[in-house]
């Protein structure tokens, strides 16, 4: 699919992975909606001026399914989406055991029943040629030290796009599942300040892409109507790893970094 010229929705577009994909269809001349929990002006007006009314906003949290549904209803109403990207995420970085059913609770309810609104609300309006998109993580396919919460959350993404992929093929409607590394965005910045230094070391094996080097590895994905996105090299191989290493090895090399990192601290 090419993004000249299309209709977009990006649910989380109003910050870090979503905003720069928005910059990037908003540059290749489509028509961008934005639905975001708090529409940071500051991050947004930038693409507001540049952009001018190919660039809409709502307001929109997406653990309310009613209002995800209606406003995805709505604002097809003037035209269908040919695209629907889901980028909305949080993220918690404890130990296992010090994380209480209440965190565990909010990242799940965002994560995954986020996405799964989305999803349903998606379904109700895309049509034949059209695709939904839901940004999950490289930790939706290799689990990592201080991720219970974050890690359950985006295996079920990934789980829950292998079955759309399935369902909406007959309907004619693409399904992708984007898996990225870490990324430079504000999302990492909070997580940087609260996460035990051995969660930094383990990522370090797949290493840290800026925002434009993520995008542009998405976009490629998208344009290549792909399943699994994987932005980054090193990323890519730590999917290959653990795709094809025996599990004995995986862990060697993982338990070596943890070790590692929890002798250090
Ligand atoms: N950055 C990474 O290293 C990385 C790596 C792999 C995957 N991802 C995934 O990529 C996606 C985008 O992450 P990012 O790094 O771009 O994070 P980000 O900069 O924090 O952007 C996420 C956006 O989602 C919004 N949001 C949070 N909860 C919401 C809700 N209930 N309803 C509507 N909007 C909500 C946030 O609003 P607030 O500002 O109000 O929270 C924010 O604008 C997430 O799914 C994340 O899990 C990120």
């Amino acid at each position: 699919m090419k993004f000249e010229n299309k209709d977009i929705f990006i649910a989380g577009g109003g910050s870090g992975i979503g905003l720069a994909l928005a910059g990037r269809f908003l540059a290749k001349g489509s028509r961008v909606t934005v639905f975001d929990r708090t529409l940071d002006q500051t991050r947004l007006q930038p693409l507001l001026d540049r952009a001018g009314d190919r660039l809409r906003t709502v307001k929109l949290d997406v653990t309310d399914e009613k209002r995800v549904v209606s406003e995805f209803k709505k604002q097809a109403g003037r035209s269908s989406p040919d695209l629907i990207v889901n980028s909305v995420g949080v993220v918690s970085a404890v130990d296992f055991m010090n994380l209480g059913l209440e965190e565990f609770d909010r990242v799940v309810r965002v994560n995954l029943y986020g996405s799964r609104n989305v999803a349903r609300a998606a379904g109700t309006i895309l049509q034949p040629g059209s695709r939904l998109a839901l940004v999950a993580s490289l930790a939706g396919i290799v689990g990592s030290y201080g991720y219970a919460a974050y890690a359950s959350s985006k295996f079920a993404v990934v789980g829950l796009a292998q079955v759309l992929r399935m369902e909406w093929k007959p309907r004619g409607i693409g399904v992708s599942v984007i898996c990225p590394p870490e990324v430079e965005t504000p999302m990492v910045d909070y997580e940087r300040s609260i996460r035990p230094a051995v969660v930094g070391a383990l990522k370090a094996f797949a290493g840290t892409l800026t925002v434009d080097e993520a995008v542009t590895g998405i976009m490629s994905g998208l344009e290549r109507e792909k399943f699994l996105i994987i932005p980054g090299f090193r990323a890519k191989f730590t999917h290959l790893l653990s795709s094809y290493l025996a599990d004995s090895l995986q862990h060697r090399i993982a338990d070596g970094i943890v070790k590692k990192a929890l002798q250090g601290r």
